[in-house]
């Protein structure tokens, strides 16, 4: 089977700065990776030195056949701190934006990807309202030195992961395990969006822009709908609600959740093979989220991260297929997908999981910081190049 992808679907992978830059000390993960109660199993530290390498990763983007690189700005370099602003900062970030458009690649800015600055921590950083107003001013001054060079805008990543994991897990930063934060921090990250919307909106450049969700399929056993719905719409539904009007909405699925008559978490179903990330192996996900999206949202979709963590190079590939073949049959329905990133360009620091879980399509030797590609990347590539995918017959 052959599925052909519609004229100007953008092709791309993704990134975010703390994962892959290295030294970024001075935002909040930095400081919980060192922090003396910290669950983190090692410090970010070099990452895979990305800030100093972007030019070689760029260009190894495009020669594979991408068309399109999302990356993000760390607003701890660009403003240390309050309200100075550092010039050299935000021309390396026009730097790496002039790289993209040099070698061919649509630079997709995420301007918060789960690092706040130090300075902007103290307290309940993302359960105060000062936060939504602060990043809108470093949202303004940001697109003010880049935005004629910006092809697509995100805000926040996953705004439903840094209030769930942040305040209401504690395993994030602040570390916060309290309900009323949970509920504060969501509603504070939504005004951070359309305060970012409309300082972005109003900047240099003409580009679009949206908000991307941690999202994915869910399962609970019959008595256990209502429960579910409930932590759906905290999860989801604000989010997408909120993004009506936007450019678009940008889809992020890897597995699935699972909860039971009382919206706890069940776990793995027996007999799903477990990642190394401790979830399902659970490639419909992305299909079940675009059409959610799609449908509460009400604006184009892209898929701005999906991928797997995995030292199985062919199950990365068969994992791949299988969500683009969800993503074929969104498309075949009529809703309006307009691209697909992988996550994630090369291996990096995956947060409170260290560098254990492998995402990339590029390995990296820390010791060395060589890269190599791996099968996976040359197939995508291909893919991407060709606009097309063909479905091995299982
Ligand atoms: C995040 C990434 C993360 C990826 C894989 C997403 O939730 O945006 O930063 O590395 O998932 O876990």
């Amino acid at each position: 089977m052959t599925i052909s992808f519609p004229d100007g679907f953008v092709w791309g992978t993704a990134t975010a700065a703390h994962q892959v830059e290295g030294g970024n000390w001075n935002n909040d993960w930095w400081a919980w990776e060192h922090a003396p109660n910290t669950v983190c199993p090692e410090p970010s530290g070099d990452a895979v030195d990305h800030y100093w390498r972007y030019p070689q990763d760029i260009a190894t983007l495009g020669a594979l056949g991408f068309g399109a690189y999302r990356f993000s700005i760390e607003w701890s370099r660009i403003e240390p701190e309050e309200g100075e602003f550092s010039r050299a900062a935000l021309d390396h970030y026009r730097r790496m934006l002039g790289t993209c458009l040099e070698n061919g690649l649509l630079p997709v800015v995420t301007f918060h990807h789960f690092t706040t600055p130090r300075w902007a921590t103290t307290g309940d950083t993302w359960a105060d309202p000062v936060t939504a107003e602060r990043f809108a001013r470093f949202c303004e001054r940001a697109v003010d030195a880049l935005g004629d060079l910006i092809g697509m805008a995100n805000t926040i990543n996953e705004p439903n992961v840094v209030a769930l994991i942040g305040y209401m897990i504690g395993v994030f930063p602040p570390a916060k395990q309290n309900a009323d934060l949970y509920v504060r921090a969501s509603d504070v990250l939504i005004d951070g969006h359309k305060r970012a919307y409309e300082v972005l909106k109003a900047g240099p450049g003409d580009f679009p822009v949206g908000l991307t969700l941690s999202m994915g399929d869910w399962y609970t056993p019959p008595g256990g709908e209502e429960a579910l719905a409930g932590i759906r719409r905290q999860h989801e539904d604000i989010y997408l609600e909120a993004a009506r009007g936007n450019d678009f909405f940008g889809v992020q699925a890897y597995s699935r959740t699972r909860l039971d008559e009382r919206g706890l978490p069940m776990g793995p179903e027996a007999g799903v093979e477990v990642l190394d990330m401790g979830y399902e192996y659970w490639p419909q996900a992305l299909e079940v989220a675009i059409r959610h999206a799609a449908d509460v949202a009400q604006v184009p979709v892209y898929v701005t991260e999906n991928g797997i963590g995995t030292t199985d190079d062919d199950q990365r590939i068969r994992f791949v297929t299988s969500a683009l073949e969800g993503v074929g049959r969104c498309l075949d329905d009529g809703i309006d997908v307009r691209g697909y990133f992988y996550w994630s360009a090369l291996d990096n620091f995956e947060w409170a999981y260290g560098y254990k879980p492998q995402f990339g399509l590029i390995a990296v030797d820390r010791d060395t910081q060589l890269r190599r590609l791996k099968p996976s990347a040359q197939w995508l590539g291909g893919v991407a190049r060709a606009n097309r995918l063909e479905v091995p017959k299982s």
